[in-house]
């Protein structure tokens, strides 16, 4: 199939085109509902709700789009259960991060933590990240110590994310969230292909930029949504971040900015409830026009467009090596409709 970047098909079109190139996929979501097994109800209800709550796959269609644009044609079943791993380690986050972040909605429907409480939603985050390890620790030591860095990243990243009434963020401590708390899976994903399909290390490096770039963008962008969407398409309350008073990249910019306004997100949410929505209401009104939410898209598009040289780069390294099949073009084609979906969620 033809993907190139001149189709004028819309982004949605091209990723939706791209995931028929990742047929795989449906054998990887069958590795990870079978590591829901278990003989405790709670261990396999809870991570099964959080699957059919749905998702993009993101970080799984990454690992089986990378290998296949490197060469891995018919990826190995081991590269189908590091895309496993990572989907598990990524819904083990989202159940502690619900807990964490004390939400109550996910995708449109009630969190696993309002549904199933602390306890559980805690200990099925446990359970499925143990499965995770479970299914990295048959693959090589190179791939169980980048699993390793990156959930370490992982959990540093959402410690770092204090709210900014507790401590002063600046966009430089923001985007190293980012990269921690997001853009360390992407990378892993990015980089276990690669390191699956073994290519020299120039390539390994481009490709793991090219992970972690879209990655950082990928953040941006949500922090963008949280401001310029609504609850229907978003799935969860605008404006989130604000009530949070969260150290994201569009709240930065905003008190970088030096906007009056932007003041109170160093102060804890008040009491009245209604003075607080109030003030959550005024200032998405008026960040939706104003210059920061320009300022972060030009951010997440420059990142983006990075990821895709470091893209463009590995792939052009690896044609100058062997000849490169057209299935191995089409996937890498398809990488870059991941790219273009990225950022167009936002435009
Ligand atoms: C979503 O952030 C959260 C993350 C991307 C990372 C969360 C990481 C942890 C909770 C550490 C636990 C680590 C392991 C390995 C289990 P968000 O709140 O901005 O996004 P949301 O809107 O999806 O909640
Ligand atoms: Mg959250």
């Amino acid at each position: 199939m033809a993907l190139g970047p001149t189709d004028l098909s819309s982004a949605k079109e091209r990723f939706a085109a791209a995931l028929t190139l990742a047929p795989e996929l449906a054998e990887v979501e069958r590795i990870i509902t079978a590591a829901f097994s278990s003989d405790v109800r709670l261990m396999r209800e809870i991570p099964g709700y959080l699957l059919n709550l749905g998702g993009k796959r993101i970080r799984p269609v990454l690992a089986l789009l990378t290998g296949k644009a490197l060469g891995l044609i018919t990826p190995p079943p081991r590269l189908l259960d590091i895309a496993a791993g990572i989907e598990l380690i990524h819904m083990a986050t989202l159940l502690h991060d619900d807990i964490v972040d004390r939400s109550p909605i996910r995708r449109h429907k009630p969190s696993p933590l309002a549904k199933y409480g602390i306890n559980a939603t805690l200990l099925s985050g446990d359970f499925l990240l143990t499965r995770a390890f479970g299914l990295c620790a048959r693959l090589d030591s190179t791939i169980i110590n980048a699993t390793e860095q990156a959930c370490i990243e992982l959990v540093e990243g959402e410690a770092l994310e204090t709210s900014l009434h507790e401590e002063t963020h600046t966009l430089s401590t923001s985007l190293t969230i980012a990269k921690r708390k997001t853009a360390s899976l992407f990378r892993l994903s990015a980089f276990c292909a690669a390191h699956v399909a073994q290519v020299p290390q120039e390539v390994v490096s481009q490709v793991c930029s090219f992970g972690e770039e879209l990655g950082v963008a990928f953040q941006i962008i949500d922090d963008i949504l949280d401001v310029t969407s609504d609850e229907a398409t978003l799935g969860k309350r605008a404006g989130l971040d604000i009530i949070e008073r969260k150290p994201s990249v569009v709240n930065v910019l905003w008190l970088e900015s030096g906007d009056p306004q932007a003041k109170r997100l160093t102060t804890p949410p008040p009491e009245d409830q209604s003075a607080e929505n109030e003030y959550v209401a005024d200032s998405l009104a008026h960040l939706r026009v104003g210059p920061v939410i320009q300022k972060a898209r030009e951010m997440a598009v420059t990142r983006a467009e990075t990821a895709r040289e470091s893209l463009i780069t590995a792939l052009s390294k690896m044609d100058s090596q062997r000849s490169t099949s057209d299935e191995a073009r089409s996937a890498g084609q398809a990488l870059e409709a991941v790219i273009d979906f990225a950022i167009d969620r936002a435009l």
